[in-house]
């Protein structure tokens, strides 16, 4: 009998690949999103290739939208695997001083709440029929300062201690609970031409270790494993995926590969 796997965001970006990758492997998918049109799309060509989805739009903070995936997860009579996908640095501000309670109330809803939400509506079928995984998506700014996203990194540091401690709650019914923390993915989110800003490609070497930015299908193939009995025995962890930079928390600052820094304007 075919898995059923819910995955959130999974219109676009690390989402879609996620999708793409678990119908691929068999699945059958729910794919929850709030942008219609790309959601069309990508179910789309999900079926075009042979694969079942199913779709639930709307925004997955909403009750209504966590509602939808639970009448269309009872429909299918199971749930192996879920993906808490959705997450944004948007709204944000220069610095946390610019930055508004409105701003700190959406960054919750669409990085955290959503999470719970999903997970409250969901873990308990999981937890019923004795077997399941959870992936949440935080980011490795859990773990890392960045200027001008406090707010955001919080709220994602929020996702790694939730899937920590839900894990350990559920563990002993068979529902694992991990997660991944992307860095510099190209994405409609985080397109390479935005992160670039006209820098020259070559100074990659530098920035990352793996000297290239991560692309979706980096996730879909981590997810696919935390979600597989292949990973059987991992529960509560994030798995940074991030091309070496938590490793590396700094730079070189000059092409020659010199001049090892956490200072990137270093002379
Ligand atoms: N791309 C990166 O470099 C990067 C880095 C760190 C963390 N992340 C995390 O990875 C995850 C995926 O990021 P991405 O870059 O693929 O994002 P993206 O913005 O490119 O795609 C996100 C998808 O989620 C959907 N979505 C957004 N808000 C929604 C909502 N409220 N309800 C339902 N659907 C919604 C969008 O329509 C889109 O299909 C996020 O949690 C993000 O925080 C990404």
């Amino acid at each position: 009998m075919k898995r059923v796997s819910v995955v959130t965001g999974g219109a676009q970006g690390i989402g879609a690949a996620i999708v793409r990758r678990l119908a691929a492997d068999g699945d059958s998918l729910v794919l929850v999103d709030i942008d219609a049109m790309a959601a069309e799309a990508t179910a789309g060509e999900i079926a075009a290739a042979g694969g079942t989805v199913r779709v639930v739009l709307g925004d997955v903070s909403a009750d209504q939208t966590v509602a939808e995936v639970a009448e269309t997860v009872a429909g299918l009579g199971r749930l192996d695997v879920l993906v808490n996908n959705v997450g944004d640095f948007r709204p944000a501000s220069k610095t946390f001083g610019h930055s508004t309670p409105e701003q700190w109330q959406r960054l919750y809803e669409v990085n955290l709440l959503h999470v719970f939400k999903m997970c409250h509506a969901l873990v308990p079928r999981m937890i019923e029929q004795g077997h399941g995984a959870v992936v949440n998506v935080s980011t490795v700014e859990a773990f890392r300062g960045i200027p001008g996203h406090a707010v955001y990194s919080a709220y994602n540091a929020g996702v790694s201690a939730f899937t920590k401690s839900l894990a350990v709650e559920v563990g002993e019914h068979g529902v694992r609970v991990n997660a991944v923390a992307p860095d510099l993915t190209d994405t409609p989110q985080t397109s390479r031409e935005a992160m670039l800003r006209g820098r020259d490609p070559g100074l990659l070497r530098s920035w990352l270790p793996l000297g290239r930015f991560g692309q979706p299908e980096d996730f879909a193939g981590v997810v696919a494993f935390l979600a597989s009995p292949d990973a059987g025995f991992i529960t509560g962890h994030t798995i940074p995926v991030d091309g070496g930079t938590l490793a590396a928390s700094g730079w070189y600052a000059r092409e020659d590969h010199k001049g090892w820094t956490n200072m990137p304007n270093h002379p």
